[in-house]
Parts: C-alpha cells; sequence; structure tokens
C-alpha cells in the first residue's frame, strides 16, 4: 500500500500544481461570476470549472479506474477502490476579489478513506501535503500543530455558509464564543484554515456546513500534523459540523460547539 499511496500522493501534487499554475497565471482581469449554487452568494467562476477540468483530465489519464467527486460537478464509480475528493478552488470568493487565499485542493480516498491530501495555495507560495500514518509537510517542513492553548488564549477559524438561515445561526455562534477566546479569523478557505491548524498558525477551527470536497485534504493534513479531527462529541467530520484543533483543546472547543448548538440552523 505504500507504494500506491507514494504514487497518489505524486499524482495529486502534480495535479494541484498544474492546475495552481492555471488559476495563477491565466486568471482573468475581468474575472466575473459564471453561475451560482445553492444561493445567489454561492458562486462558480469559469476559473473553477476549468481548473476542475484539467484535473479530472489528468486524472483519467494517469488513474483511469479510480472514482471521482468534485465540487463542480466531477461525479464518477471507478472500479480501483480509489476515489478523488476535489476542489478546484477552495475559496472561490477570495479568488474572485483577488484576495491571496485560496487553494486546490486534493484528496484520494482508498476504501472511503482519506490516504493522501494535497492543499496548493499558490499565492501563499506553499503547498501542503500529507499520507495517512506517515506525518504531514510543507516543501521540507514537517507539520506539527500548536500545544493545546487555555480556552481564552485561543486563536480560532471558522466559515460560514451560503444560505441566510445558516449565517444568522452561525453569528450567534459567534457572538457566543468570541468573548471567550482571544480571537476568531475568517480565512474564507477550509482547506487553508485546516492546513493553518496542522502549521500552529491557528490553535483550532470549526464550521457547520462544509463539503467533503473543502475539508477532506485539509483534515488529513491536520490529523497528520497532530491534530483531532471530529464533528459532534462521537462522530466524524461531516457537514453537520468540522472541528479541528490540538488534542487537550480539541475535546473542550467541541464541548462547548455542542452546548452552543453549532451543528444546527
Ligand atoms: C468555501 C470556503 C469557505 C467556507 C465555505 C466553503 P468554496 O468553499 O471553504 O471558507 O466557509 O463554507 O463553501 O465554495 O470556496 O469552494
Amino acid at each position: 500500500n505504500q507504494t500506491l499511496t507514494a504514487e497518489l500522493l505524486s499524482v495529486a501534487l502534480e495535479a494541484a500544481e498544474r492546475a495552481g499554475t492555471l488559476l495563477k497565471e491565466g486568471r482573468p482581469a475581468d474575472l466575473g461570476v459564471a453561475a451560482t449554487k445553492t444561493s445567489s452568494i454561492d458562486v462558480v467562476t469559469e476559473m473553477d470549472i476549468a481548473a476542475e477540468k484539467l484535473i479530472t483530465g489528468f486524472l483519467a489519464e494517469r488513474r483511469p479506474h479510480d472514482g471521482l467527486l468534485g465540487e463542480e460537478g466531477a461525479s464518477s464509480e471507478g472500479s480501483s477502490g480509489v476515489r478523488w475528493v476535489i476542489d478546484p478552488i477552495d475559496g472561490t470568493v477570495n479568488y474572485l476579489y483577488g484576495l491571496p487565499s485560496w487553494a486546490v485542493s486534493i484528496a484520494a480516498e482508498l476504501d472511503g478513506e482519506a490516504v493522501v491530501g494535497v492543499v496548493a495555495a499558490p499565492l501563499r507560495g506553499e503547498t501542503y501535503r500529507a499520507v495517512r500514518g506517515e506525518g504531514a509537510y510543507e516543501g521540507e517542513r514537517r507539520l506539527r500543530c500548536r500545544p493545546a492553548p487555555a480556552f481564552e488564549q485561543a486563536l480560532l477559524g471558522t466559515g460560514f455558509g451560503y444560505l441566510t438561515a445558516r449565517r444568522a445561526a452561525q453569528a450567534e455562534v459567534l457572538r457566543m464564543l468570541l468573548p471567550e477566546v482571544r480571537d476568531i479569523r475568517r480565512g474564507g478557505s477550509a482547506a487553508i484554515d485546516l492546513c493553518d491548524v496542522a502549521c500552529g498558525r491557528l490553535n483550532g477551527y470549526y464550521e457547520r456546513g462544509l463539503n467533503p470536497w473543502d475539508y477532506a485534504a485539509g483534515a488529513l493534513i491536520a490529523r497528520e500534523a497532530g491534530a483531532l479531527t471530529g464533528g459532534r462529541p462521537g462522530a466524524a467530520a461531516s457537514g453537520e459540523l468540522t472541528v479541528a484543533a490540538a488534542p487537550g483543546f480539541f475535546e473542550p472547543l467541541q464541548a462547548r460547539l455542542e452546548e452552543l448548538g453549532a451543528w444546527h440552523d
């Protein structure tokens, strides 16, 4: 299996690098919204579509028997037991506005479990990667999450969904939590937020309403850097709730989010 994961990692890195270059160099100055999804603020640009096409085309060439799940609609079963989970641009709104915090996120799952994760953030000049059981890295640097802080010293990341009712509920949780911690960032890319937990740039991260392509790669990278990831107490990270933080801080954060009802709208 190490030969397989090494191959999957090299394919993921090359796909992310090619898509990252396209997105960085090919972004039209007058980039606009090509379509909307769940609401008028949930947008897709022509570059999301072009980057997903590039990635799925590359994967079809290199790994023709694998399954696919992509944010912009790629979906196929495959027969190899491997499935690729792809977000061509995580942080589309940042990309649209020209803010630098966006990433290409690619995970490979084997029998339903993430075994390889790559998050390439070209405008940060950083590509994060992890293989299950083998640690997380950025270039030569091994990533390790920051040790658990006192609750009131924690720097958190979070994000908001695109639906009005959900946002109102998320604002309510934020209203309660913000006075209890050091601060809360809203970076605009869940994949990068999870990598920031892995790097020790955030103590923790939580969000309700993510899709698998937003967190599959980043959550593996956070875990391989020593963080715990999950959802509500006892549950795995999911669209209901995704939480990532160092052991010792993960548990109180998860418990507080449960008390605040961060998992419902
Ligand atoms: C979004 C980003 C954002 C998060 C949203 C996601 P997208 O992904 O990860 O940080 O708050 O929930 O939908 O739409 O830019 O791929």
